[in-house]
């Protein structure tokens, strides 16, 4: 260990990028901790604990082959896992792209690296900003909101005029024991903005659409 990383505490994104790299792939049971929705976490698998689990990222796939989205945005990179399994799909589709960004320049440039060196990264617009900061042109039709929790409720309101009525949202980390992004999704509920269902997962995904869309 560099005296540098004993004497100084790592940044909670760069220590699980390392473990990430040094696990080369290899998945390990989920070990959030049950919550009532979902009592067997383990039962789900996981790359680590930033990455969507397996399972989720297996969902997000098979959303796009079902959906079709012609534009996805996506917030949180982290190591490209989730871009690259929604750019997987939108090749079976034939069409559309991905926005996805990261706004921790050591992250994105492995990001970065990940993407440039895939088959997909012609699908794939990625950018070093923040969820908050970045402009998007044209209608979103699925957003994935996977980035810092404290901040997503303000990604869906700042996203929400762009995206397409009949198109989805997601939001990650939505377990009634992360709490944040749950209480989140249920208080734009609340102001009729979105209507939610809530995935029972390890660390809980919110599905939601915007009101208007349910005509
Ligand atoms: C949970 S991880 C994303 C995991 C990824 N979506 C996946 O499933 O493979 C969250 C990432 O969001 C990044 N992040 C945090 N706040 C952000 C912001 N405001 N804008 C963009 N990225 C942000 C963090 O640096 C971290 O890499």
């Amino acid at each position: 260990m560099s005296l540098r990383r004993l004497f100084k505490k790592e940044k909670q994104e760069h220590r699980i990028m390392r473990e990430y790299i040094a696990r080369a792939g290899q998945l390990v049971p989920e070990y959030h901790r049950p919550t009532l929705e979902c009592p067997h976490p383990e039962r789900w698998s996981m790359y680590d604990s930033m990455t969507a689990e397996v399972e989720v990222l297996e969902f997000l796939r098979t959303l796009v082959t079902t959906i079709k989205p012609s534009l996805v945005v996506e917030t949180g990179t982290f190591m490209g896992v989730s871009t690259l399994w929604i750019a997987e799909a939108m090749r079976l589709n034939g069409f559309g792209r991905i926005i996805s960004c990261e706004y921790d320049p050591k992250v994105f440039a492995a990001a970065k690296e990940k993407i440039d060196a895939s088959e997909f990264r012609d699908l794939i617009d990625l950018r070093n900003e923040s969820s908050l900061e970045m402009k998007v042109d044209g209608t979103i039709d699925l957003f994935f909101s996977d980035s810092d929790m404290p901040i997503r409720e303000q990604e869906v309101r700042r996203y929400l005029p762009q995206i397409s009525p009949f198109g989805l949202i997601l939001m990650h980390d939505a377990s009634s024991h992360l709490k944040q992004v749950r209480e989140a999704a249920l208080k734009l509920e609340r102001e009729g903005l979105i209507s939610v269902v809530m995935l029972p997962t390890p660390r809980g995904l919110v599905v939601a659409q915007k009101r208007e869309g349910r005509k």
